[in-house]
């Protein structure tokens, strides 16, 4: 929540952001996304912790041998600590060992840290839906 507000204060109103964060970052609909998750074992959430505390995470979902990158969030204290880095590799390892050779996400064109990120990360802009850039990472897998 405190790094959706973060994020996209000055790029969506006030009221978008509430309402974006009362209706999919609700502990019962986070909850129900990581059950469906372990259930059907085609989407992840990997979590950073500071001590014993949620500073980050990221969710992506698999579908044969693409991986679609949902979500990666860190606190804003903790950006640019290279944890979304490690977040991102630790995600690759385990698309890797699904067979994953590309993965997409969506990024609001306005997220300038967000989109020099990805850039960095190997990420290039494929095209745009809306306002939201898409980015697709290409990946050798021998699998
Ligand atoms: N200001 C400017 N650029 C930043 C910042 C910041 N506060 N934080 C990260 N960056 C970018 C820069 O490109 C930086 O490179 P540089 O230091 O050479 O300028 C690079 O990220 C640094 O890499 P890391 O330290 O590994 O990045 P970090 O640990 O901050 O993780 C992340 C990156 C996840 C984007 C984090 O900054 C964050 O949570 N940002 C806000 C949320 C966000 O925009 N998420 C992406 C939404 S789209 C989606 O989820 C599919």
């Amino acid at each position: 929540m405190e790094s959706w507000r973060w994020t996209y204060s000055g790029i969506y109103t006030e009221d978008f952001i509430s309402n974006w964060i009362r209706e999919n970052y609700s502990k019962t609909r986070l909850l129900q996304q990581i059950a469906m998750a372990q259930l059907r074992k085609d989407a992840f959430f990997l979590g950073a912790f500071d001590s014993s505390k949620l500073v980050g995470f990221i969710h992506f979902r698999v579908s044969g041998s693409t991986a679609e990158l949902l979500r990666l969030y860190l606190k804003p204290d903790y950006t640019r600590s290279k944890i979304g880095s490690k977040l991102l590799e630790e995600a690759e390892r385990l698309m890797d060992r699904s067979g994953v050779t590309e993965c997409i996400l969506y990024v609001h064109s306005s997220n300038n840290i967000g989109v020099s990120f990805y850039q960095k990360k190997g990420f290039f802009c494929k095209g745009n839906e809306g306002d939201d850039l898409i980015m697709v990472k290409k990946y050798r897998n021998q699998k």
